[in-house]
């Protein structure tokens, strides 16, 4: 039998730990055997999860540059703007690394990546979870084996509830690009344009154009007379429905983990210390427009490939749902569906009028679990765990492994898009792509 794989942790933060804990349902194939993170009380939850041995104990990811690998691999769960700074040195002490999305915040920094990997040929995976969700995984199944022909059209929705906007896009991590390094197409849709590009793979996109804007907390819309902090100095805090109380101190549970991060070391802060924090240096109870948010809420992205073919992203932040929908038309039928219902429509062409089409609907919750693995993003999370173990074990990947160099295309196409969003342009992806080479 094979030993199992052995990761370090960069960064145990939430993201981190959530690939690691595949250690804990599948021992045989992950151990964990170090950790790097400068937060003391994640460090040491992560040791005590995980039974990290002291000498695998590291405060940042800088100790582990200069000296022999101590595992086959690391899980880069650090923030978006540390990626590339944290990757590259760890590939050049010979691991190879599961980094998390966006794997790079800028073209210069991709290329930079790109480049240093074609140097040390590590296995460098990007987390694109929803590959591994039965949902797409299923749709990209059904493409693959020709059910609707080839694919003129793809649209793709993201539809960001208001209070996840408001959590992560608003007042929380990524509500500033020029801080967290990403804006919003980049942190919360890297994933669609994966899925586009993955669904196109035998296509090449060519051109990029795009829209958007901040409708709803651009500074210009401040509210007459709002304060700066909700519960402090707001005389419209009662009426307005943007309050941090509603949000963060009504529902204390909902996003408790981006909310009450500043608490973490509280353990399980009581109503009394969230009410506090909120008044006093939490920044979710910061007033919505005036939390240093700097980014779109919404923004749409047209993409055209050499065939001809032609593909959509609708990202809206704001809406009453999170919900992710495809629809994508090819020259045999189509395929209509809700990732959260996790069910598709095939239609197929037939000449049987009145009704021009079969169809079939297909329930994807229904057609089993491969792997037995559940838990986020429709148990892609851990299924991209153990594809990637596997993956360093000698086996064949499966369909959805993504690798750094099939994620060029997808990050590129969301760098384009803002620079034809912000220049009121159309801009080559395949000038660019090609440039780089
Ligand atoms: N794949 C997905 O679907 C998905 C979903 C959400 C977030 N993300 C991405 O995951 C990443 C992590 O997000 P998160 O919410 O877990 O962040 P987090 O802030 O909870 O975790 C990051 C951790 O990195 C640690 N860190 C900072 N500098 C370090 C260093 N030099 N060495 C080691 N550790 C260091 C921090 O102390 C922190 O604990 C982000 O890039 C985010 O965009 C991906």
């Amino acid at each position: 039998m094979k030993k199992p794989t052995t990761a370090i942790i960069v960064g145990a933060g939430h993201r981190g730990l959530c690939y690691a804990k595949l250690a804990l349902s599948m021992p045989e194939k992950l151990k964990i055997v170090g950790v790097a993170e400068p937060d003391p009380v994640r460090r040491a939850n992560a040791v005590k999860l995980f039974s990290i041995p002291e000498e695998g104990v590291f405060e940042r990811s800088e100790e582990l540059y200069d000296r022999p690998p101590l595992a086959d691999m690391i899980i880069n769960g650090t923030m978006d703007s540390l990626h590339v700074k944290t990757t590259i040195p760890l590939l050049k002490a010979g691991y190879h690394v599961l980094l998390e999305k966006p794997f790079a915040i800028n073209e210069a920094e991709m290329w930079e990546l790109y480049k240093a990997n074609q140097r040390y040929q590590r296995h460098v995976n990007i987390c694109h979870v929803l590959r591994y969700a039965p949902f797409y995984a299923a749709i990209k199944k059904k493409v693959m084996e020709g059910e609707i022909g080839d694919i003129i059209n793809i649209q793709l929705t993201e539809h960001v509830s208001y209070h996840h906007l408001m959590a992560a896009f608003v007042r929380g991590k990524w509500g500033n690009q020029y801080v967290c390094g990403a804006p919003m197409l980049l942190a919360k849709c890297c994933h669609d344009m994966d899925l586009m590009m993955w669904l196109m793979d035998q296509d090449e996109p060519v051109q990029v154009a795009s829209f958007g804007s901040d409708f709803q907390f651009a500074p210009e819309k401040t509210p007459p007379r709002a304060g700066t902090r909700c519960t402090v100095d707001c005389p419209i805090e009662a009426e307005c429905p943007q309050s941090a109380k509603k949000y963060f101190l009504d529902y204390p549970e909902r996003w408790k983990a981006y909310a009450w991060e500043c608490l973490e070391y509280l353990g399980e802060p009581t109503l009394e210390d969230k009410i506090k924090s909120i008044a006093t240096d939490n920044p979710y109870g910061l007033c919505a427009w005036k939390c240093n948010h700097d980014n779109v809420d919404h923004q749409s992205v047209l993409v055209n490939f050499a065939s001809g073919a032609t593909c959509s992203l609708n990202m809206i932040g704001g809406s009453p749902a999170g919900e992710r929908k495809i629809h994508i038309i090819g020259t045999k039928g189509d395929i209509y569906g809700t990732f959260d219902t996790s069910k598709f429509v095939i239609r197929k062409i037939v000449q049987t009028y009145p009704q021009n089409f079969s169809s079939e609907t297909v329930d994807v919750k229904e057609t089993g679990d491969m792997t037995g693995l559940t838990g986020g993003h429709g148990g892609g999370d851990l299924r991209l765990a153990l594809d990637y173990v596997n993956l360093l074990q000698g086996e064949k990947p499966s369909y959805s492994c993504t690798s750094l160099e099939d994620s060029i295309k997808s990050h590129l196409a969301v760098f384009c898009a803002e620079e034809a969003r912000k220049e009121s342009k159309v801009v080559s992806l395949r000038e660019r792509f090609h440039m780089n080479q």
